[in-house]
């Protein structure tokens, strides 16, 4: 017998570190921070520079400025000028400003001593590394708002002034502070946030079609040709954009799925596995609010169960979906309710969050389609099915 085949070619490109190739719609954010350090190339030792990025969870703040890093990496080498781009998370250094310093130390003597030394003094050893090395740096510094709780606005204000205080002498550190929240930088003194306000890229929101370009971009990579179809890329950047357009949370559901489609021995990616990964991710059917439903909108939900168990389609339209209430409807002697009333189900159903639904044009008119967004179809079937027995 041989190995079932995995609908996986490639799991790297999911690993926590990867950082992807291209950034898709995120040019002209690219393009700013480029150019904003573009004297580190043109000018070298001239000019020291700092930058915010701010957006919200999965935004892509973090692949921005590693992408951003790499690229200026690969120019000064092509230009013969010396740069480097070093990226420490805060967070995962617990806020600690002597943390931070020692990775970026460590980056060039990396068996520098992890004790004997005071912040400020890692500070001056990082300056003086920079002139033995006749180096310029861009140090990022993701999650910055764990090192201001924790430090203050003063670590961020040492940082910029040891650039400012050697006057004379070669500009050798620039500065990229990341950070989910705004908020955080307004505990800066004025002159600090003053630099620091004039050169901000905000991540918007990514869309519900840029989720599906930037799926498709992972998918390409990470998955075997035909395993993941475009109803699947769709399906996951719905629910992606639902949570404020993550990325994060779209690539995660995307190998989740996968890893599913896989324990099931199919050589696709099915809604199914989605719902399955989707909720393992967040709890959405809470037992107790689908026992306070009334028995009509139970029966619709378990209609709805029925429906995906058997499709391989993401979306049903309503009508499907109100054929399937009706077998329900049936098999507990009930007679279905009218069309409108089966449209308040829907709609009471959509109110909880069990189910989704959006409206598709088409030339032949607009269409409700409904959807399942986080629980399984099997985990549903079984849990109506136990809730309408007890009646
Ligand atoms: N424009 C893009 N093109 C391709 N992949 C992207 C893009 N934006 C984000 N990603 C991917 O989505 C995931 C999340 O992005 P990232 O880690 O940069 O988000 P973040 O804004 O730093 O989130 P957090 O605030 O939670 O740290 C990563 O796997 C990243 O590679
Ligand atoms: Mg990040």
């Amino acid at each position: 017998m041989g190995q079932p085949r995995s609908v996986f070619v490639d799991e790297t490109v999911f690993d926590f570190n990867y950082v992807p190739p291209r950034l898709l719609h995120r040019d002209t954010e690219l393009r700013f921070l480029t150019n904003l350090f573009r004297f580190i190339i043109d000018t070298p030792y001239e000019m020291s520079q700092r930058a915010i990025i701010v957006g919200g969870v999965g935004s892509g703040k973090t692949a921005l400025a590693q992408r951003f890093g790499k690229d200026l990496e690969k120019e000064a080498e092509r230009r013969r000028v010396r740069a480097r781009y070093i990226h420490v998370n805060c967070r995962e250094n617990k806020g600690s400003l002597f943390s931070v310093l020692l990775r970026a130390v460590r980056y060039f003597r990396n068996n520098f001593p992890d004790r004997g030394f005071s912040a400020s003094e890692l500070l001056d050893t990082l300056m003086r590394i920079l002139d033995e090395e006749d180096t310029q740096l861009v140090l990022g510094l993701d999650e910055v708002d764990t090192l201001i709780e924790k430090e203050g606005g003063d670590a961020i204000y040492n940082l910029t002034r040891v650039q400012e205080e050697r006057q004379e002498g070669p500009r050798r550190l620039s500065l990229i502070c990341i950070s989910k929240d705004p908020e955080v930088f307004r505990s800066l003194d004025r002159s600090t946030l003053s630099t620091l306000q004039r050169n901000v890229v905000r991540m918007s929101e990514y869309t519900q079609p840029q989720l599906a370009d930037i799926l498709v971009g992972r998918a390409e990579m990470a998955f075997r040709p035909g395993a993941v179809s475009e109803e699947i890329v769709e399906f996951i950047s719905e629910l992606a954009e639902f949570e404020h357009g993550d990325a994060r949370y779209a690539i995660d559901v995307l190998w989740g799925a996968g890893k599913r489609a896989d324990t099931a021995y199919s050589q696709e990616v099915h809604p199914e596995h989605v719902r399955e990964a989707a909720s393992n991710l967040f709890q959405a059917l809470r037992t107790e609010e689908v026992g306070q439903l009334s028995r009509h909108e139970q029966m619709v939900l378990l209609g709805v169960a029925r429906h995906f168990l058997h499709s391989r389609e993401p979306y049903a339209t309503t009508g499907e979906v109100e054929l399937s209430y009706g077998v329900v409807c049936e098999e507990h002697g009930e007679e279905p309710r009218g069309h409108t009333q089966f449209w308040k189900y829907l709609n009471q159903l959509k109110g909880l969050g069990v189910i989704s639904s959006r409206l598709q044009t088409s030339e032949r008119g607009r269409t409700q389609l409904i959807s399942l967004p986080k629980v399984p179809a099997e985990k549903l079937e079984r849990e109506m099915t136990r809730i309408l027995e007890k009646g």
